[in-house]
């Protein structure tokens, strides 16, 4: 046997690689074909050993690496010789197992020889634990083999149950394997269905995702009902609203640097928009009682609603009195008034020494608090 021998042969054949199809073989040796997949075509040599001629040159290399890992065990052909194209190996003699289990059935024994085979990939450094049942073979003494095991190394995707034996087992015949793991190790049975049932999840939400994303279209038209710049009302309510809060936000970031208690800090903040906005309603409520009582000239009747309407705000303010809530801020409103602290034009530029004053300081100084998040900081 010598490797010139294999090599006058192996370049007589030529092997091209087709995406996802068989490889296209032209053959110019005397040698016969046994069979061919998506990487090689293999060709009887002798008796005893085949040459399998790869569509390229990675292909070959990883086969034997893999082949190489598992020469000092009997589950893999014996090899030979190696080209950059080709590898000289043991012809397996045996009949495989898809065709195997259409006649016989799946016993307990042959099972346990399948996990006996999964234990010896993953001694032998294996990345996939895993194989088809057409590239396993029963020999006639009962001992099982392997071929085509390049995708048992350098992988990035692999399983962490044996899931293409499994599934290329077939229905019945997965129970009936699962069921002897079963009974010799519980714990290794419950691994493997687990990852089974969350794999089926999996595929669940993935199915239900992309079917609603086909509800595109749908979703588009029903998004306009988010819009709110096409209601006059509602818009100018929601961006006064925004920049409300973020003044509020702004302010609270400010004053915590200083040590002052947020949730104080956005009661007067409130309470200052809430009376800004008083005086924004009043005016407006004048200005629309100046113009009805140009239109209608009934003065006295207009008068009266502009009051109950005055009337009826001043109740609603003092249902959020929080004065009620922070009494020692009393001393501070009577010493300096409220006014003083938020007029308008004075607000943003209230120096610190105001603020130095302010009585809703009760903390500690502390710099960097802007963790606490209250309540009301949520608002
Ligand atoms: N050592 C061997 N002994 C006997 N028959 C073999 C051997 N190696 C391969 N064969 C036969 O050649 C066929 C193709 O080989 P193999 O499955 O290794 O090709 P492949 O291109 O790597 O396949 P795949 O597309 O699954 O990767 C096999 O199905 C088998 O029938
Ligand atoms: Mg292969």
């Amino acid at each position: 046997m010598d490797i010139k021998d294999f090599e006058t042969f192996a370049n007589k054949i030529k092997v091209r690689n087709i995406e996802n199809e068989d490889v296209e073989v032209v053959n110019y040796s005397p040698l016969v074909m046994m069979g061919k997949g998506r990487q090689g075509a293999v060709f009887q040599y002798s008796d005893d050993i085949c040459i399998k001629v790869f569509g390229n040159e990675e292909d070959c290399e990883r086969e034997h690496y893999a082949l190489s890992l598992g020469q000092h065990t009997d589950l893999f052909p014996k090899v030979y010789a190696k080209g950059p194209l080709f590898i000289a190996m043991e012809i397996i003699k045996g009949v495989d197992l898809r065709e195997y289990l259409q006649s016989q059935p799946l016993t307990e024994e042959l099972s346990l020889k399948l996990i006996d085979l999964l234990i010896t990939f993953k001694e032998i450094g294996y990345e996939r634990i895993d194989h088809h049942k057409r590239q396993i073979f029963i020999l006639p003494e009962g001992n099982l083999k392997v071929i085509d095991v390049a995708r048992t190394v350098w992988r990035d995707r692999v399983y962490p149950y044996p899931r293409k034996l499994l599934t290329s087992l077939g229905k019945e015949n997965k129970e009936t394997f699962l069921s002897h793991v079963q009974a010799l190790h519980p714990e290794l049975y419950s691994e493997w269905t687990h990852f089974i049932e969350m794999e089926e999840q999996a595929r669940q939400i993935c199915q239900k995702i992309m079917n609603e994303s086909t509800d595109k279209g749908k979703l588009k038209d029903k998004s306009k009902k988010l819009l709110t710049t096409n209601d006059e009302t509602v818009y100018s309510n929601q961006l006064e609203s925004l920049v409300h809060k973020v003044f509020k936000e702004e302010w609270v970031k400010a004053m915590l640097v200083k040590g002052y208690d947020p949730d104080k800090v956005m009661d007067i903040i409130d309470e200052h928009i809430e009376k800004k906005m008083m005086q924004e309603n009043k005016i407006l409520q004048e200005k629309k009682m100046m113009q009805e009582k140009k239109m209608t000239q009934d003065k006295a009747s207009k008068g009266n609603r502009e009051q109950d309407s005055v009337q009826t705000k001043e109740v609603d303010k003092n249902k959020n009195n929080k004065k009620d809530r922070y009494p020692d801020k009393e001393d501070f409103y009577r010493s300096r008034g409220n006014d003083r602290i938020f007029q308008s034009g004075g607000f943003y530029g209230v120096r610190n020494e105001r603020y130095r004053e302010f009585p809703i300081k009760e903390k500690d100084d502390n710099g960097n608090n802007y963790g606490r998040k209250g309540k009301k900081y949520r608002r």
